[in-house]
């Protein structure tokens, strides 16, 4: 191929992928939605908000009479039921919602369900709390977008609104209509007046201090108590104490992080075994490496060499558990890039600083 051939077969895929970007979200609050043919209220007076921008989800709403709320959800097509739930403590269970679908043939469906538990089998087709006073879903080929178009019946909508996008191409089937567990789902807090949404992850505080206590006590000052003990034996006994001060740090830290994942655990009722598991091992080898260093033998006693070579190893195996259930437990919050990123970088440094001052080490030795 010619370089200018090539050069122009690649413009040409560059823009076929903007196009194909741009086509697929093609709604926004700029612009209005023209459904009016379809729909029984005026759309184009509607409040607009994007909701939940990881989705491209947008909410168009409007207080049509004192005991009457129009929601219009704009959602791009994913070939999944779309679910909007109002939620009393921002939590799923305990939500009622709106879901819809619309199958390949053309035919849509649109349901209340009752969100009493975290299984298919509690999640209750046609029950819950809402007075549904309409409902439509609409798609919009040109656009790949579903509307999902309802009316309550209510004086003021709770302000906790949860979404969630279930798994392509598995539809809710009669006679039980069951569903299956979304793909993806986000809970929020809507301002009606202004339109703001705010994202809310359920206890979100308690999500942060277990994280944020384990990445520092089982994840960086244990690893920095190690680098102590191993480069700094030089300056003896000052190294010990600054061993022992900083590993007792990290325990506790962690102690209470890994306390902090247990009651999370308990009020989030999620299905987190294998972080939980590799949790409680790295508590039990912290427990370990406590008593063993209590128990230590006299450094001129004969079994010394034993007693160093299982305190070291328990040790590293520990750290490498706790840095591999740092980041598994970073993907399971779906902390996502920032937090990745911030803990890669520390153990990217402590990492190097443990490669020189091996180096030193060898040298020296
Ligand atoms: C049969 C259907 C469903 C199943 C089996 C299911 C299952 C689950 C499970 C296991 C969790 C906890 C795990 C995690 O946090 O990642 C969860 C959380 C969540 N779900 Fe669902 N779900 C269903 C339907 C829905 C629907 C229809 C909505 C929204 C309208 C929704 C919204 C949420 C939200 C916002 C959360 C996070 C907050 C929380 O944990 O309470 N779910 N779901
Ligand atoms: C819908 O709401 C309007 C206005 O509040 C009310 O007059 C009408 O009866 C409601 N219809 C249903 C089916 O609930």
């Amino acid at each position: 191929m010619k370089p200018s051939n090539c050069f122009s077969f690649i413009l040409f895929f560059f823009f076929f992928f903007i196009a194909l970007v741009t086509s697929q979200t093609q709604d926004s609050c700029s612009s209005n939605v023209n459904l009016n043919d379809q729909v029984r209220f005026d759309t184009t007076t509607l409040n607009c908000a994007p909701v939940w921008s990881s989705q491209n989800f947008i909410l168009r709403y409007a207080h049509t009479s004192p005991n009457l709320w129009s929601f219009v959800l704009s959602v791009p097509d994913s070939n999944s039921y779309i679910a909007m739930g109002f939620s009393p403590n921002g939590q799923m269970v305990g939500s009622s919602a709106i879901v819809g679908w619309m199958l390949n043939t053309g035919t849509g469906t649109i349901k209340q369900y009752q969100l009493s538990g975290q299984r298919s089998d509690q999640v209750l087709h046609d029950q819950g709390n809402l007075q549904v006073n309409s409902s439509m879903i609409i798609s919009q080929p040109q656009s790949k977008r579903l509307y999902l178009i309802f009316q309550l019946n209510t004086e003021q909508p709770l302000s906790r609104v949860i979404y969630a996008v279930g798994q392509p191409s598995v539809f809710p089937i009669s006679p039980n209509f069951a569903l299956v567990e979304h793909t993806d789902k986000a809970s929020t807090a809507l301002n009606y007046v202004t339109g703001q949404t705010k994202s809310e992850t359920p206890h979100a505080k308690l999500r942060k201090g277990h994280g944020i206590l384990n990445m520092l006590g089982w994840g960086i000052l244990m690893i920095i108590g190690a680098i102590v003990a191993r480069y700094s034996k030089q300056w003896d006994p000052l190294w010990f104490y600054a061993h022992t001060l900083i590993q007792s740090l990290g325990f506790m830290l962690g102690l209470a992080g890994v306390i902090c994942g247990i009651i999370l655990n308990n009020k989030l009722d999620a299905d987190v075994s294998s972080h939980k598991a590799l949790g409680i091992i790295i508590l039990v080898l912290g427990c370990l490496q406590i008593m063993a260093f209590l128990a230590r033998p006299d450094k001129t006693s004969k079994v010394r060499k034993y007693w160093n070579w299982y305190h070291h190893n328990v040790g590293r195996i520990m750290i490498i558990f706790a840095i591999a259930n740092i980041f598994y437990g970073i993907h399971l919050g779906e902390k996502g890039k920032s937090w990745n990123a911030g803990y890669g970088v520390i153990i990217t440094i402590l990492f190097l600083i443990a490669v020189v001052l091996e180096i030193r080490l060898w040298k020296r030795n």
